[in-house]
């Protein structure tokens, strides 16, 4: 089930600087340009004359050429020019509307008139925007597994123990299965909330002599040692957005030490399903802590996580097939609530939009 009235991440804006650049978002081949005078657009990336996908061809000025016979479209998807003819023909290109927020290039792929709402861009993906804090950018193009298992993963903070053991894995995960209602942070528990189209939740751990390896860094880092021996607290905030944004808050800090004073990350992940079984997913990651210096490797670490995730979930996308993923059946555990809700909610929103399709 993909859900097409919504705001995606399209591309990197830097993706752009090379020319035309080719992407399928929601099983439609979408070719993005930069004119030169700035200006970004997303038309659908097939020429009218001959089929040839524009995104072979080039950016000329404020248009887009066509690099089989030259014909140029402009950023609404009108011809500009055919070479040689006076006159050009009275059709046009689908036009997808963009904008550009948060880092991102953006795509509307749904009902245009209804692009002028960006509630569904969250805020929380923007998270870390400080002088203070430093990191990157960076995204998987094309990884074959649904948005949907994406964002199962992002949810399931328990697979980090057996996935990621020398990074966010440890026995602290365990106690996202003990699930309680509310707002604050729970000692040694879970905390959630459900919007109508969001999920928070709240993961607190103290004391940890172990845990996963990767708090400890953040917290001898932050603290210019070597090897900080002692105990951790964590605290970790989820949020996440319909249809697949989510942002992990991560507060590490010497134990009984303040959250105020803690060291801390954001990750940030959204994403565009490329088609109902594959997807591209795009992140950001800030830390607060241990200065720019330790960026490029800090990015590194953030993009060898995903690695290790990438195959399993294109392995349980082999398994699956084309089944439906969000409707799946599947032996749930505690704590797997929270990512069925998610299901849920985006399972309505398809839903909503296939009735509306219908009325209108
Ligand atoms: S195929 Fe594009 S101009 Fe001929
Ligand atoms: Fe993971």
């Amino acid at each position: 089930m993909l859900i097409y009235n919504t705001w995606y991440v399209a591309a990197e804006p830097q993706e752009l600087n090379g020319g035309p650049l080719a992407r399928t978002v929601l099983n439609t081949p979408v070719v993005l340009f930069r004119t030169d005078s700035g200006q970004i657009a997303a038309l659908e990336d097939r020429c009218p004359h001959r089929f040839v996908p524009l995104s072979l061809g080039r950016v000329a000025g404020e248009n887009i050429q066509c690099g089989y016979h030259g014909a140029q479209f402009d950023t609404r998807g009108n011809f500009h020019l055919v070479p040689g003819q006076s006159s050009v023909p009275n059709t046009c290109i689908k036009r997808f509307p963009t904008l550009q927020k948060h880092g991102y290039v953006w795509i509307w792929m749904g009902e245009p008139e209804l692009s002028s709402d960006v509630s569904s861009i969250p805020e929380f993906l923007y998270r870390g925007d400080h002088p203070d804090w430093d990191g990157g950018y960076g995204h998987f193009e094309s990884i074959q597994a649904s948005y949907s298992l994406i964002n199962d993963n992002l949810f399931d903070i328990t697979h980090a123990e057996y996935v990621h053991p020398g990074s966010f894995g440890g026995e602290e995960m365990r106690f996202y299965r003990q699930l309680h209602e509310g707002h604050d942070f729970v000692d040694q528990k879970t905390t959630y909330s459900i919007g109508e189209r969001s999920i928070t939740f709240r993961v607190r751990s103290l004391n940890m002599d172990a845990g996963g390896p990767f708090y400890r860094w953040m917290v001898s880092t932050s603290m210019g040692v070597e090897h900080y021996a002692g105990k951790v607290d964590l605290d970790m905030q989820v949020d996440w957005g319909a249809p697949s944004y989510t942002s992990f808050l991560l507060n590490a800090r010497p134990s009984g030490k303040a959250p105020a004073d803690g060291a801390q990350v954001c990750n940030m992940h959204a994403v565009t399903p490329e088609t109902a079984t594959s997807s591209h997913y795009f992140f950001r990651s800030v830390k607060n802590y241990g200065g720019e210096e330790l960026a490029g490797p800090f990015m590194e670490g953030v993009r060898a996580i995903f690695d290790q995730d990438q195959p399993i979930l294109e392995a349980q996308q082999r398994n699956i097939g084309d089944e439906e993923v969000l409707t799946r059946k599947s032996v749930a555990f505690a704590g797997d609530m929270l990512y069925r809700r998610a299901r849920v909610i985006n399972a309505q929103l398809a839903e909503l939009e296939k009735n509306l399709a219908l009325t209108s």
